[in-house]
């Protein structure tokens, strides 16, 4: 089997779920569910002997021995991470915990066990480190893209505390021989992802005739890949991946953040039309974010070129999808909206000049 952190977050739980439908390999799920972790995602797998789930957290050294001592996995695919970059500018301590503590307790974990496999398994071993473009800074406009060669200049909490987390990835793999493998990803978009992300905070507020908040002008560029094409290179990367090397994925997308919330109002016209008028009249562009990088983008050579990955979905296909999801799971988005979810919305929108 394989084990898998943070397998009931966004990404985490479309990989646990697409695992499951191309392979009959078991998965070790764990996920302390933090308010970015629920187990609705993962309600198809309800009764599947497939997947094991253990609600516990990556910090735990102690755990983390025990459920490789018992159930041996011959993978970890380290997902488990606070993720939002907003957050990370509130309150930073939760990042340096989870994605540098946590990362580290499991590489001394998976080093422990490692080290004690003989043969195929310790020939077989991988610990897959899941981690993203936001490490390699802030492009200008004409600057080629992130290739796996540029030096790390993360900018926010966030991604200063994955750059800190691909370091001692990096460093278990050079010192100690760890078969280490890490992928650094664009922004995911697609089924499941919590509604503080710009593009399901969109659809979410859009469809209950809120502001949709724009920081700054508009104008910053990611590079958005659907969700289950991040999934299909983690898998790729697992299977052939060269131990020691990163892989960089992306989605060949590069947009401005107004484009997209353009097209999620153009798409909500169509499939679900407000009598009150199109859903443009509630854009509403509000102060930016402290730091806020302009732009990224993934140079995806390298993983095409040794391992055949392309992404399968088109913005336009993958976003299309998207909307439907969440207008076909309204109850999942009206879970999710909690007090604690409405607490985190007031605290980061409250003094940007609109209300969101
Ligand atoms: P998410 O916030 O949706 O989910 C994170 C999951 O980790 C949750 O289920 C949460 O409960 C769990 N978790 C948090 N702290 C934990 C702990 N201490 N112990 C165990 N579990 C814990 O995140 P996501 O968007 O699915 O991102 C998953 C990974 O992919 C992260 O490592 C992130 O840095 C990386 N990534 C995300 C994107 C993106 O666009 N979302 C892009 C590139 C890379
Ligand atoms: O690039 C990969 C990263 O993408 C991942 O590592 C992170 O985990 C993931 O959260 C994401 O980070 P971003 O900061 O790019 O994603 P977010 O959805 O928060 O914001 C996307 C863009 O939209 C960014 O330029 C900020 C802007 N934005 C965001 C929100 C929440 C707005 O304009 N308004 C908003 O309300």
């Amino acid at each position: 089997m394989i084990l898998v952190t943070g397998g009931a977050g966004f990404i985490g739980a479309n990989f646990v779920l697409d695992w499951l439908a191309a392979s009959d390999e078991p998965v070790l799920n764990l996920d302390a569910l933090t308010y970015a972790g629920n187990l609705e995602n993962l309600a198809r797998l309800q009764g599947d002997a497939r997947h094991v789930f253990v609600h516990g957290d990556i910090c735990d050294r102690a755990l983390v021995d025990r459920l490789l001592a018992e159930y041996r996995p011959r993978a970890i695919v380290h997902f488990a991470a606070e993720s939002h970059v907003d957050r990370s500018i509130h309150g930073p301590a939760a990042f340096v915990r989870t994605n540098v503590e946590g990362s580290f307790t499991l590489l001394e974990a998976a080093r422990a066990y490692w080290s004690a496999l003989e043969g195929e398994a310790r020939e077989g071993f991988r610990f897959l480190h899941v981690s993203t473009d936001e490490v390699y800074g802030s492009l200008g406009p004409a600057d080629p893209p992130f290739a796996e060669t540029k030096a790390y200049e993360p900018n926010s909490p966030y991604s200063a505390s994955k750059a800190a987390s691909d370091h001692l990835v990096r460093a278990w793999h050079h010192t100690y021989g760890l078969p280490v493998l890490t992928t650094n990803c664009s922004n995911n978009y697609g089924p499941c992802q919590f509604p503080e992300k710009l593009i399901p905070l969109v659809i979410a507020n859009a469809l209950a005739g809120r502001p949709l908040p724009i920081y700054g002008d508009g104008m910053n560029v990611r590079d958005w890949l659907y969700v289950g094409d991040h999934c299909a290179a983690v898998r790729e990367v697992l299977a052939s991946g060269r131990p020691g090397e990163t892989y960089n994925v992306g989605g060949w997308n590069e947009m401005p953040n107004i484009e997209i919330v353009r097209t999620i109002c153009a798409l909500l016209d169509e499939l679900r039309p407000d009598p009150a008028g199109a859903h443009e009249r509630l854009i509403t562009f509000v102060a930016d974010r402290p730091g806020h990088d302009r732009r990224y983008a993934i140079d995806a050579r390298k993983i095409e070129r040794e391992l055949g990955w392309r992404p399968a979905e088109t913005f336009a296909t993958g976003i299309r999808r998207t909307v439907a999801w969440y207008l076909d799971h309204q109850d999942w988005v009206a879970h999710v909206q909690s007090g604690a979810y409405r607490d985190w919305i007031a605290a980061n929108y409250a003094g940007r000049g609109a209300g969101a």
